[in-house]
C-alpha cells in the first residue's frame, strides 16, 4: 500500500465496512510504518487489503476486507497467512483481533488460521443502529531457538 492507494481503499472500506474507516485513518497507518497491504488485479484495481499494527510483541489486526466480487477466491486468507508469517519472522508472540459477533465469515476465516477467542468486549461496536460485541481472537506465534 502507498499513500496514493488510500483513496481507491477508502471508498472499498465504504462498501464493506458499517463503521468505515476515514482516508485519514489508512494515511496514519502508513505514516506510522504500519503493516499495509494490498493485492490487487493485473490491470492495478486493488481486491484486498490488510492493516496491522506492532503493539510491544503483539500484532493488531486492525483491517481486513475483500471488495465483494473477489471474495471466496482466498485472497483474505492469503493476506492473513501473510501477517502470520511476518509476525513469526518479527518474533512477535501473538497476532491479535476483534471480529463482531455477527461475522461469520471472519471469524471462520480467522478460526482456519489457528485463531482461538480469548475473550469479549460488551457493546465494543457502538452504532446508531444497534450496539454489537467484540470477541477478542489470539494467534499465538511459535517462537524459533
Ligand atoms: C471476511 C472476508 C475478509 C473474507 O474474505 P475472502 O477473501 O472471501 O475469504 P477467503 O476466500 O480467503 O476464505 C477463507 C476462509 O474464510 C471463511 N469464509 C470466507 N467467506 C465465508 C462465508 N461467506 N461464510 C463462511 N465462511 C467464510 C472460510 O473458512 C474460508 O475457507 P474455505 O474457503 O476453505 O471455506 C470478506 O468476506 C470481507 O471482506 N468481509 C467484509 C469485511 C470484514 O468483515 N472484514 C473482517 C473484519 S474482522
Amino acid at each position: 500500500m502507498v499513500y496514493g492507494d488510500v483513496p481507491e481503499i477508502a471508498a472499498l472500506e465504504r462498501m464493506v465496512n458499517p463503521h468505515p474507516w476515514t482516508e485519514t485513518m489508512f494515511l496514519e497507518e502508513l505514516r506510522l510504518g504500519s503493516l499495509c497491504r494490498v493485492l490487487t488485479k493485473d490491470s492495478g484495481t486493488i481486491t484486498a487489503y490488510l492493516v496491522a499494527r506492532l503493539l510491544w510483541d503483539e500484532w493488531h489486526l486492525l483491517a481486513v476486507a475483500v471488495a465483494p466480487a473477489n471474495r471466496g477466491l482466498g485472497l483474505a486468507r492469503t493476506l492473513v497467512q501473510e501477517l502470520i508469517v511476518h509476525a513469526t519472522q518479527t518474533a512477535a508472540r501473538a497476532v491479535m483481533l476483534e471480529v463482531r459477533a455477527s461475522n461469520l465469515p471472519a471469524a471462520n476465516l480467522y478460526a482456519s488460521l489457528g485463531f482461538v477467542p480469548t475473550g469479549v468486549r460488551k457493546n465494543y461496536y457502538a452504532g446508531s443502529y444497534k450496539a454489537e460485541d467484540a470477541i477478542v481472537m489470539e494467534r499465538r506465534i511459535a517462537r524459533e531457538r
